[in-house]
Protein backbone atom coordinates (compact mmCIF):
# COMPACT_ATOMS: atom_id res chain seq x y z
CA UNK A 1 0.00 0.00 0.00
CA UNK A 2 2.70 2.24 0.98
CA UNK A 3 4.30 1.73 -2.53
CA UNK A 4 0.79 2.17 -4.04
CA UNK A 5 1.01 5.53 -2.87
CA UNK A 6 4.28 6.55 -3.69
CA UNK A 7 3.91 6.04 -6.91
CA UNK A 8 0.68 7.55 -7.22
CA UNK A 9 2.22 10.44 -6.06
CA UNK A 10 4.82 10.20 -8.30
CA UNK A 11 2.86 9.66 -11.83
CA UNK A 12 0.37 12.54 -10.50
CA UNK A 13 3.41 15.15 -10.02
CA UNK A 14 4.51 14.14 -13.11
CA UNK A 15 1.10 14.92 -14.76
CA UNK A 16 1.06 17.93 -13.38
CA UNK A 17 4.70 19.05 -14.45
CA UNK A 18 3.86 18.24 -17.99
CA UNK A 19 0.24 19.84 -17.44
CA UNK A 20 0.56 23.09 -19.60
CA UNK A 21 -3.33 23.93 -19.12
CA UNK A 22 -5.41 25.04 -16.02
CA UNK A 23 -7.94 22.84 -17.39
CA UNK A 24 -5.41 20.00 -17.27
CA UNK A 25 -4.26 20.68 -13.86
CA UNK A 26 -8.16 20.69 -12.90
CA UNK A 27 -8.91 17.35 -14.35
CA UNK A 28 -5.63 15.95 -12.87
CA UNK A 29 -6.57 17.76 -9.42
CA UNK A 30 -10.58 15.86 -9.97
CA UNK A 31 -9.03 12.55 -10.79
CA UNK A 32 -6.25 11.84 -8.04
CA UNK A 33 -7.53 14.36 -5.12
CA UNK A 34 -11.62 13.52 -5.38
CA UNK A 35 -13.77 11.31 -4.27
CA UNK A 36 -13.78 8.40 -6.53
CA UNK A 37 -9.66 8.88 -6.91
CA UNK A 38 -7.14 6.39 -6.15
CA UNK A 39 -5.94 8.09 -3.08
CA UNK A 40 -9.56 8.11 -1.48
CA UNK A 41 -9.73 4.49 -2.48
CA UNK A 42 -6.73 3.61 -0.50
CA UNK A 43 -7.35 5.51 2.56
CA UNK A 44 -11.12 3.38 2.41
CA UNK A 45 -9.25 0.05 2.13
CA UNK A 46 -7.80 0.91 5.83
CA UNK A 47 -9.62 -0.90 7.18
CA UNK A 48 -8.43 -4.27 6.32
CA UNK A 49 -5.05 -3.35 7.52
CA UNK A 50 -3.80 -4.60 11.11
CA UNK A 51 -4.12 -1.40 14.00
CA UNK A 52 -0.11 -1.11 13.56
CA UNK A 53 0.00 -0.17 10.18
CA UNK A 54 -3.16 2.27 9.85
CA UNK A 55 -1.74 5.04 11.50
CA UNK A 56 1.53 5.12 9.21
CA UNK A 57 -0.27 4.85 6.07
CA UNK A 58 -2.87 7.06 7.24
CA UNK A 59 -0.36 9.72 7.69
CA UNK A 60 1.51 8.42 4.54
CA UNK A 61 -1.96 9.50 2.40
CA UNK A 62 -2.32 12.28 4.03
CA UNK A 63 1.08 13.69 2.82
CA UNK A 64 0.73 12.38 -0.21
CA UNK A 65 -2.74 14.39 -0.98
CA UNK A 66 -1.12 17.44 0.48
CA UNK A 67 1.99 16.95 -1.85
CA UNK A 68 0.30 16.62 -4.69
CA UNK A 69 -2.64 19.39 -4.18
CA UNK A 70 0.86 21.53 -3.26
CA UNK A 71 2.65 20.91 -6.61
CA UNK A 72 -0.79 21.18 -8.38
CA UNK A 73 -1.47 25.03 -6.76
CA UNK A 74 2.08 25.85 -7.54
CA UNK A 75 1.54 24.66 -11.31
CA UNK A 76 -1.51 26.63 -11.30
CA UNK A 77 0.01 29.77 -9.85
CA UNK A 78 3.12 29.06 -12.29
CA UNK A 79 0.77 29.10 -16.06
CA UNK A 80 -1.70 32.14 -14.48
CA UNK A 81 1.49 34.20 -13.99
CA UNK A 82 2.40 33.08 -17.28
CA UNK A 83 -0.78 33.90 -19.02
CA UNK A 84 -0.70 37.14 -17.86
CA UNK A 85 2.96 37.97 -18.22
CA UNK A 86 1.36 36.92 -22.24
CA UNK A 87 -1.74 39.16 -22.13
CA UNK A 88 0.59 42.10 -21.36
CA UNK A 89 2.87 41.06 -24.03
CA UNK A 90 0.33 41.28 -26.60
CA UNK A 91 -1.89 44.20 -25.02
CA UNK A 92 0.96 46.79 -24.49
CA UNK A 93 -0.16 49.95 -25.86
CA UNK A 94 1.98 51.95 -27.71
CA UNK A 95 2.04 55.21 -26.44
CA UNK A 96 3.73 57.05 -29.64
CA UNK A 97 0.03 56.41 -31.53
CA UNK A 98 -0.66 59.46 -32.84
CA UNK A 99 -4.79 59.84 -30.70
CA UNK A 100 -8.05 59.54 -32.04
CA UNK A 101 -9.34 63.23 -32.71
CA UNK A 102 -11.95 64.52 -29.57
CA UNK A 103 -14.90 66.00 -31.66
CA UNK A 104 -15.96 69.07 -29.36
CA UNK A 105 -19.10 70.53 -29.81
CA UNK A 106 -20.13 74.31 -30.11
CA UNK A 107 -23.41 76.13 -30.00
CA UNK A 108 -26.09 75.94 -31.86
CA UNK A 109 -25.76 78.77 -34.91
CA UNK A 110 -29.41 79.96 -33.49
CA UNK A 111 -28.16 80.29 -30.18
CA UNK A 112 -24.91 82.21 -31.28
CA UNK A 113 -27.25 84.47 -33.30
CA UNK A 114 -29.04 85.28 -30.65
CA UNK A 115 -26.62 85.63 -28.59
CA UNK A 116 -24.82 88.49 -30.98
CA UNK A 117 -28.25 90.51 -31.26
CA UNK A 118 -28.66 90.65 -27.81
CA UNK A 119 -25.24 92.09 -27.13
CA UNK A 120 -25.62 94.58 -29.93
CA UNK A 121 -29.28 95.58 -28.07
CA UNK A 122 -27.68 95.61 -24.57
CA UNK A 123 -24.91 97.62 -25.98
CA UNK A 124 -27.51 100.00 -26.77
CA UNK A 125 -29.24 100.24 -23.16
CA UNK A 126 -32.12 97.48 -23.96
CA UNK A 127 -32.88 94.63 -21.48
CA UNK A 128 -33.35 91.01 -22.32
CA UNK A 129 -37.12 90.14 -21.15
CA UNK A 130 -39.14 86.30 -21.60
CA UNK A 131 -42.71 85.93 -22.35
CA UNK A 132 -44.41 82.74 -22.24
CA UNK A 133 -44.49 80.26 -25.26
CA UNK A 134 -48.19 79.22 -23.94
CA UNK A 135 -50.25 82.24 -24.64
CA UNK A 136 -53.58 83.78 -23.70
CA UNK A 137 -55.79 84.63 -26.60
CA UNK A 138 -55.50 88.28 -25.11
CA UNK A 139 -51.85 89.31 -24.97
CA UNK A 140 -51.15 87.56 -28.24
CA UNK A 141 -53.94 89.07 -30.29
CA UNK A 142 -56.37 91.07 -28.31
CA UNK A 143 -53.83 93.84 -26.32
CA UNK A 144 -52.46 93.99 -29.71
CA UNK A 145 -55.12 95.91 -30.63
CA UNK A 146 -56.27 92.51 -32.46
CA UNK A 147 -59.70 92.13 -31.07
CA UNK A 148 -61.67 89.02 -31.74
CA UNK A 149 -62.80 88.26 -35.77
CA UNK A 150 -60.35 90.69 -36.50
CA UNK A 151 -59.13 89.91 -40.22
CA UNK A 152 -55.73 90.40 -39.42
CA UNK A 153 -55.67 87.50 -37.49
CA UNK A 154 -55.63 85.34 -40.62
CA UNK A 155 -52.11 87.08 -41.04
CA UNK A 156 -50.71 84.21 -38.19
CA UNK A 157 -52.37 81.00 -38.16
CA UNK A 158 -52.53 79.75 -34.73
CA UNK A 159 -52.33 76.70 -32.85
CA UNK A 160 -55.17 76.70 -30.29
CA UNK A 161 -54.76 74.93 -27.19
CA UNK A 162 -58.35 75.91 -25.81
CA UNK A 163 -60.71 78.75 -27.12
CA UNK A 164 -58.31 81.55 -24.72
CA UNK A 165 -54.93 79.69 -24.87
CA UNK A 166 -52.72 78.97 -27.87
CA UNK A 167 -49.06 78.77 -28.43
CA UNK A 168 -47.67 82.25 -29.25
CA UNK A 169 -47.71 83.61 -33.06
CA UNK A 170 -45.16 86.15 -31.87
CA UNK A 171 -43.01 87.52 -29.32
CA UNK A 172 -45.31 91.15 -29.22
CA UNK A 173 -47.49 89.67 -26.59
CA UNK A 174 -44.40 90.21 -24.21
CA UNK A 175 -44.67 93.83 -24.94
CA UNK A 176 -48.08 93.81 -23.44
CA UNK A 177 -47.25 91.50 -20.82
CA UNK A 178 -44.08 93.69 -19.70
CA UNK A 179 -45.90 97.43 -20.08
CA UNK A 180 -48.89 95.93 -18.34
CA UNK A 181 -46.26 94.84 -15.33
CA UNK A 182 -45.51 98.89 -14.94
CA UNK A 183 -49.01 100.39 -15.44
CA UNK A 184 -47.48 103.36 -17.36
CA UNK A 185 -45.13 104.39 -14.51
CA UNK A 186 -41.86 103.10 -16.05
CA UNK A 187 -40.01 103.89 -19.45
CA UNK A 188 -39.07 100.24 -20.99
CA UNK A 189 -36.24 99.55 -23.01
CA UNK A 190 -36.18 95.54 -23.90
CA UNK A 191 -35.81 92.80 -26.51
CA UNK A 192 -37.07 89.74 -26.53
CA UNK A 193 -35.65 86.54 -28.03
CA UNK A 194 -37.97 83.74 -28.35
CA UNK A 195 -39.67 80.56 -29.81
CA UNK A 196 -43.33 81.21 -32.29
CA UNK A 197 -45.31 78.67 -33.25
CA UNK A 198 -47.57 79.02 -36.65
CA UNK A 199 -49.73 76.60 -38.69
CA UNK A 200 -47.70 77.09 -41.37
CA UNK A 201 -46.77 73.92 -43.79
CA UNK A 202 -42.76 73.73 -43.20
CA UNK A 203 -40.80 74.70 -46.46
CA UNK A 204 -37.28 76.03 -47.24
CA UNK A 205 -38.68 79.29 -46.13
CA UNK A 206 -41.55 77.92 -43.63
CA UNK A 207 -41.73 76.19 -40.24
CA UNK A 208 -44.03 75.62 -37.57
CA UNK A 209 -42.05 76.48 -35.08
CA UNK A 210 -39.35 79.07 -35.36
CA UNK A 211 -37.87 82.00 -33.30
CA UNK A 212 -38.13 85.89 -33.43
CA UNK A 213 -36.64 88.55 -31.08
CA UNK A 214 -38.72 91.75 -30.52
CA UNK A 215 -38.29 95.03 -29.39
CA UNK A 216 -40.03 98.21 -27.34
CA UNK A 217 -38.77 101.08 -26.32
CA UNK A 218 -41.13 102.95 -24.44
CA UNK A 219 -40.25 106.35 -22.89
CA UNK A 220 -42.09 110.46 -22.95
CA UNK A 221 -40.32 111.38 -26.28
CA UNK A 222 -39.78 108.37 -28.67
CA UNK A 223 -40.10 109.01 -31.83
CA UNK A 224 -40.10 107.62 -35.37
CA UNK A 225 -35.81 108.96 -35.82
CA UNK A 226 -34.98 106.56 -33.09
CA UNK A 227 -36.24 103.75 -34.24
CA UNK A 228 -34.47 104.25 -37.38
CA UNK A 229 -31.46 104.81 -35.68
CA UNK A 230 -30.95 102.06 -33.47
CA UNK A 231 -32.77 99.88 -36.68
CA UNK A 232 -29.79 101.47 -38.63
CA UNK A 233 -27.40 100.44 -35.97
CA UNK A 234 -28.10 97.48 -35.41
CA UNK A 235 -28.17 96.29 -39.20
CA UNK A 236 -24.64 97.59 -39.69
CA UNK A 237 -23.22 96.08 -36.56
CA UNK A 238 -25.06 92.57 -37.53
CA UNK A 239 -24.81 92.62 -41.20
CA UNK A 240 -21.40 94.74 -42.23
CA UNK A 241 -21.01 98.69 -42.07
CA UNK A 242 -21.18 99.32 -45.98
CA UNK A 243 -24.97 97.85 -45.36
CA UNK A 244 -27.82 100.55 -45.72
CA UNK A 245 -31.31 100.62 -44.65
CA UNK A 246 -34.35 101.63 -45.92
CA UNK A 247 -38.16 101.57 -44.04
CA UNK A 248 -41.08 101.46 -46.26
CA UNK A 249 -44.23 102.24 -45.39
CA UNK A 250 -46.56 98.69 -43.97
CA UNK A 251 -49.22 97.47 -41.94
CA UNK A 252 -49.04 96.06 -38.73
CA UNK A 253 -52.65 96.53 -35.79
CA UNK A 254 -50.26 97.32 -32.91
CA UNK A 255 -48.09 99.65 -34.59
CA UNK A 256 -49.03 103.06 -36.10
CA UNK A 257 -47.50 104.25 -38.69
CA UNK A 258 -45.41 100.87 -39.44
CA UNK A 259 -42.60 100.03 -41.29
CA UNK A 260 -41.01 97.01 -42.95
CA UNK A 261 -37.38 97.45 -42.88
CA UNK A 262 -34.85 96.39 -45.89
CA UNK A 263 -31.30 96.33 -46.07
CA UNK A 264 -29.45 96.43 -49.06
CA UNK A 265 -28.20 93.32 -51.34
CA UNK A 266 -24.60 92.42 -50.24
CA UNK A 267 -24.47 91.13 -53.70
CA UNK A 268 -25.15 94.08 -56.00
CA UNK A 269 -25.18 96.81 -53.20
CA UNK A 270 -28.88 97.92 -54.59
CA UNK A 271 -28.30 97.34 -58.36
CA UNK A 272 -30.46 94.71 -58.35
CA UNK A 273 -29.68 90.79 -58.84
CA UNK A 274 -30.69 87.37 -58.76
CA UNK A 275 -30.62 87.37 -54.74
CA UNK A 276 -32.74 90.71 -53.99
CA UNK A 277 -35.04 89.73 -56.91
CA UNK A 278 -33.74 92.69 -58.83
CA UNK A 279 -34.56 95.22 -56.46
CA UNK A 280 -31.93 95.98 -54.90
CA UNK A 281 -33.12 95.03 -50.95
CA UNK A 282 -34.13 92.60 -48.73
CA UNK A 283 -36.66 93.09 -46.09
CA UNK A 284 -35.73 92.09 -42.90
CA UNK A 285 -38.07 93.31 -39.69
CA UNK A 286 -41.52 94.59 -39.56
CA UNK A 287 -41.85 97.71 -36.81
CA UNK A 288 -43.06 100.95 -36.12
CA UNK A 289 -44.77 103.35 -33.76
CA UNK A 290 -46.66 101.42 -30.70
CA UNK A 291 -50.14 101.57 -31.60
CA UNK A 292 -52.10 104.95 -28.76
CA UNK A 293 -54.21 101.65 -28.17
CA UNK A 294 -51.62 99.33 -27.22
CA UNK A 295 -49.92 101.97 -25.58
CA UNK A 296 -53.66 102.65 -23.59
CA UNK A 297 -55.07 98.97 -22.83
CA UNK A 298 -51.54 98.25 -21.01
CA UNK A 299 -52.02 101.12 -18.59
CA UNK A 300 -49.46 103.92 -20.57
CA UNK A 301 -51.17 107.33 -21.47
CA UNK A 302 -50.60 107.48 -25.10
CA UNK A 303 -50.65 111.62 -24.64
CA UNK A 304 -47.68 111.77 -22.32
CA UNK A 305 -46.09 107.92 -23.89
CA UNK A 306 -44.68 107.14 -27.01
CA UNK A 307 -42.83 104.11 -28.21
CA UNK A 308 -41.37 101.86 -30.47
CA UNK A 309 -41.64 98.47 -31.45
CA UNK A 310 -40.04 96.09 -33.91
CA UNK A 311 -39.86 92.04 -34.86
CA UNK A 312 -37.76 89.61 -36.67
CA UNK A 313 -37.55 86.29 -37.69
CA UNK A 314 -34.12 85.20 -36.02
CA UNK A 315 -33.65 82.29 -38.76
CA UNK A 316 -34.24 84.54 -41.72
CA UNK A 317 -31.92 87.09 -40.82
CA UNK A 318 -29.40 84.40 -39.72
CA UNK A 319 -30.14 83.04 -42.95
CA UNK A 320 -29.37 86.29 -44.86
CA UNK A 321 -26.08 86.75 -42.81
CA UNK A 322 -24.68 83.12 -43.49
CA UNK A 323 -26.41 82.16 -46.52
CA UNK A 324 -28.34 79.72 -45.50
CA UNK A 325 -31.05 78.38 -48.14
CA UNK A 326 -33.51 75.66 -46.28
CA UNK A 327 -35.02 76.79 -42.99
CA UNK A 328 -34.93 73.44 -41.65
CA UNK A 329 -31.09 73.33 -41.44
CA UNK A 330 -31.75 74.49 -38.40
CA UNK A 331 -33.87 72.16 -36.89
CA UNK A 332 -32.92 69.25 -38.41
CA UNK A 333 -29.47 68.99 -36.59
CA UNK A 334 -26.88 67.65 -38.71
CA UNK A 335 -23.01 68.15 -37.05
CA UNK A 336 -22.07 68.78 -40.83
CA UNK A 337 -24.11 72.16 -41.01
CA UNK A 338 -23.81 73.25 -37.32
CA UNK A 339 -19.83 72.85 -37.27
CA UNK A 340 -19.63 75.50 -39.59
CA UNK A 341 -21.01 78.07 -37.32
CA UNK A 342 -19.32 77.32 -33.97
CA UNK A 343 -17.25 79.77 -32.49
CA UNK A 344 -13.95 79.48 -30.48
N1 LIG B 1 -45.24 90.45 -34.65
C1 LIG B 1 -44.98 90.66 -36.06
C2 LIG B 1 -44.97 89.31 -36.78
O1 LIG B 1 -44.76 88.33 -36.17
C3 LIG B 1 -43.68 91.34 -36.25
C4 LIG B 1 -43.71 92.72 -35.74
C5 LIG B 1 -44.08 93.75 -36.57
C6 LIG B 1 -43.40 93.00 -34.44
C7 LIG B 1 -44.13 95.03 -36.13
C8 LIG B 1 -43.45 94.29 -33.96
C9 LIG B 1 -43.84 95.31 -34.84
O2 LIG B 1 -43.16 94.63 -32.73
O3 LIG B 1 -43.87 96.59 -34.37
O4 LIG B 1 -45.16 89.29 -37.96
Amino acid sequence: MKERLQTLQQEALNKVNQASTLETLQAIRVSYLGKKGPITEVLRGMGKLSPEERPVIGDLANKVRESIATGLDNKKADLEAEALEKKLETEQIDVTLPGRPVSVGGPHLLTSIVEEIENLFIGMGFEVREGPEVETDYYNFEALNLPKGHPARDMQDSFYITEELLLRTHTSPVQARTMGKYKGNKSLKMICPGKVYRRDTDDATHSHQFTQVEGLYVDKDVRMSDLKGVLNRFAKQFFGEEREIRLRPSFFPFTEPSVEMDISCKVCHGKGCSVCKQTGWIEILGGGMVHPRVLEMAGYDPTVYSGFAFGMGTERIAMLKYGVDDIRYFYTNDVRFLSQYYKA
